[in-house]
């Protein structure tokens, strides 16, 4: 019995049974992708070409920024003195892992569930390396629960569970290996993981957490990310990549606003950018006092916990109720002249939608009960658990009579 009330609420408290924010918020924002995604089908949004092949490319996306966050829950724990966030490592990487096998479910779909295709793919190096990639990536799931470590040893266990830095390459060589990364997010992730692996690497010399030294790692990590696309679009996709074939106009591009208009900014940037952020936030962050007693989050109160439960279960109630009252979905280009844009810019005055007034009455009262369910849950949380768990949470007496 108390297991299984500690297995419910596990998403939501923590391992003495009392509510966690952290765990909460971290639960919602990882399966808020997957609403997204249910929703965008659900309104026929990605019919074009089919929702299989555009779920198999959002699903991988996420999979791999759930693996690259489950990689980043050390750095941020060391830079920021928030040894609490190890409670959430293990949901980030399963949601990975729950992330990927919707990947292969659309990658069956897109192959029409015909297990001769998917066995002649095998030979392709890139559904190899996936492939590889994910059998990687079960055996840290199925292993990933406290009764494998202790059956383990955590010994056994930690040298297995290095098997995430492989899977994650593997993962990330796989999008590389597909043709159609020509530019964009592969990138991005290279370079992310190259920030992963360099910032244990300076953990070593203990200059992890100076600001200092993250300013470097953020310069460095943008540069093997300029230097790392230039060179891969070279040797793998030759004449079709953007720079036409040569590093150099690769290169280039990263310095050319006319390309950043048309694909965004580029890779180089963004890894720029998040590996700034980050030192940037560790210079202020150690100036405050939060750092300095490397204080751990207090007892959670109930009211934040009951807080953040209601505006959950109010985003998620609304979120229902958008997807049970979808929008209209009319072909968004038709009656719309695009003169000569290139980029599909609608020209002529905006003209303004109408309020459907009793879809938004409908949105907010799904709303209004997911706020309400939330509430409960937050106080089903905070009371219930602890007292269906207080047995276990006692102190043992010592054979002194003292608390032990
Ligand atoms: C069972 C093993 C896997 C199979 C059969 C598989 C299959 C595929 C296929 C067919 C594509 C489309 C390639 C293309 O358009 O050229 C793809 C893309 C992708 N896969 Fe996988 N995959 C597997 C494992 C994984 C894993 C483990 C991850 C990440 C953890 C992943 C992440 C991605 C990503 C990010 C893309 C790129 C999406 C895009 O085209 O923009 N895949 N996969």
């Amino acid at each position: 019995m108390i297991m299984i009330a500690q297995n419910a609420l596990a998403p939501f408290s923590d391992r003495r049974g009392r509510f966690s924010a952290l765990k909460t918020v971290t639960a919602f924002g990882l399966v808020a992708p997957a609403l997204w995604m249910a929703y965008e089908v659900s309104i026929g949004a990605w019919d074009r070409p089919s929702p299989s092949v555009n779920l198999l490319i959002q699903t991988g996306y996420w999979a791999i920024w759930f693996l690259l966050l489950s990689l980043a829950v050390t750095p941020f724990r060391r830079i920021f003195r928030r040894s609490g966030l190890i409670a959430v490592r293990r949901m980030v990487g399963l949601a990975g892992l729950a992330y990927t096998l919707a990947h292969l479910v659309s990658y069956a779909a897109v192959k029409l569930w015909d297990l001769g295709v998917i066995l002649r793919d095998l030979s392709t190096p890139l559904i190899l390396v996936g492939w590889l990639s994910l059998f990687g990536l079960i055996a840290l799931g199925v292993t990933s629960f406290d009764a494998a470590i202790r059956r383990m040893g955590s010994r056994a266990w930690n040298r297995l569970h290095y098997l995430v830095y492989p899977v994650t390459a593997l993962a990330i060589l796989h999008f590389l290996l597909s043709p159609a990364t020509i530019a964009g997010v592969a990138f991005t992730f290279s370079g992310l993981f190259f920030w992963l692996m360099a910032w244990r690497l300076l953990n070593r010399y203990r200059l992890a957490e100076r600001p200092v030294a993250l300013f470097g790692l953020a310069l460095g990590a943008a540069l093997f990310t300029a230097l790392f696309e230039a060179l891969w679009l070279w040797a793998y996709q030759g004449t079709r990549a953007p720079g036409g074939g040569s590093p150099l106009a690769t290169l280039a591009l990263n310095v050319d606003p006319e390309w950043w208009g048309i694909v965004g900014l580029s890779p180089t940037w963004k890894v720029l950018l998040a590996g700034l952020g980050v030192a940037l936030a560790a210079a202020l962050w150690q100036r405050t006092g939060l750092y300095a007693r490397g204080r751990e989050a207090g007892p959670p109160r109930a009211w934040t916990g009951r807080l953040v439960l209601t505006l959950g279960g109010a985003a998620l109630g609304a979120f229902a109720g958008l997807a049970l009252n979808p929008p209209p979905a009319p072909d968004p280009l038709a009656g719309l002249d695009f003169g000569d844009s290139i980029f599909l810019a609608p020209v002529g005055p905006a003209v303004p939608a109408e309020t459907d007034w009793a879809r938004i009455a409908g949105i907010a009262a799904a709303g209004a009960i997911g706020a309400a369910g939330g509430f409960g849950l937050g106080v089903l949380a905070d009371r219930r658990t602890r007292r269906i768990l207080a047995p276990t949470l006692m102190p043992t007496p010592a054979p002194d009579g003292r608390a032990g």
